[in-house]
């Protein structure tokens, strides 16, 4: 039994209207769901923030940003500051999703300035890391992990944040969107893989407190078998979320 409490977080990236995203929350809302053995998060687009945060007032069900400039405010035409994004109700934000990466150049240093920035403003980041076929194909995803680890939280690591100001979530590019889902045994190698990192670069105890999620064709019919991998402690998921039977057959995991 894993003494990490499971997070299964939405990402909706830039989908659903405001009618559907407010059918979906309301469904999400009504359900039953028990939150002593499962935090819910949801990130939907940021003109979205405003009404799910009224809808899911008074619940436990988390609100995240999917991504967020460094700076608390300025001439950043078309950003949003980690202040904003906690003025919307959000107590997380995804950063470095691989579609940052690759389409929008966020590099492992401009990731690292967000983390640091949303830690600082009381967020809680929830940094994305994976590799692309090619590079597993090549055998250096733990090369690719390292570094990206090693970059993203170079400042951060400075300040011996406490672990709860964490969540990591391995996606491996490969598998995102693409219904390839990582083996069980693929993603507890690299979760396991990242605990150690975090065990050797913040303390044990860091090590074994924060989140690794995984990401990455998460759907209701591989749920449990990612979760009953020792070292994954949640889900990030992208199609799968956009509806409310499987993304809530995917929140009760537990019920087995
Ligand atoms: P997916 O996306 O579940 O649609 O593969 C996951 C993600 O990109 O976070």
């Amino acid at each position: 039994m894993k003494d990490r409490k499971p997070l299964m977080a939405a990402n909706w990236k830039m989908n659903l209207s405001l009618d559907e995203a407010g059918d979906l929350l309301e469904r999400v809302r009504g359900a039953e769901v028990d939150f002593t053995k499962v935090d819910v998060l949801v990130a939907p687009p940021f003109t979205t923030l405003q009404l799910a945060n009224s809808i899911l007032a008074g619940t436990d069900i988390l609100l995240a940003g999917q991504n967020m400039h460094w700076e608390a405010k300025g001439a950043f035409t078309g950003e949003i500051s980690p202040l904003m994004l906690k003025e919307a109700g959000c107590s997380h934000v995804i950063l470095g999703h691989s579609e940052r990466r690759t389409l929008f150049f966020d590099t492992n240093e401009i990731i690292n300035r967000k983390v640091d920035a949303a830690i600082e403003a009381g967020l809680i980041p929830i940094v994305c890391i994976g590799e692309t076929l090619k590079q597993r194909e090549e055998k250096k995803t733990f090369d690719i992990i390292r570094s990206q680890l090693d970059e993203s939280f170079n400042i951060s690591r400075q300040r011996r944040n406490p672990p709860e100001s964490l969540v990591l979530a391995y996606e491996p590019v490969w598998s995102i969107g693409t219904g390839k889902t990582a083996t069980p045994e693929q993603a507890q190698e690299v979760h396991l893989f990242v605990r150690r990192w975090l065990e050797g670069n913040l303390d044990h105890d860091s090590g074994e407190t924060i989140r690794i999620i995984y990401g990455g064709s998460v759907r209701p019919d591989n749920i449990k078998e990612l979760m009953a991998q020792p070292d994954i402690d949640g889900a990030l998921i992208g199609g799968a979320s956009l509806k409310a039977d499987s993304f809530l057959s995917i929140i009760k995991f537990y019920e087995g």
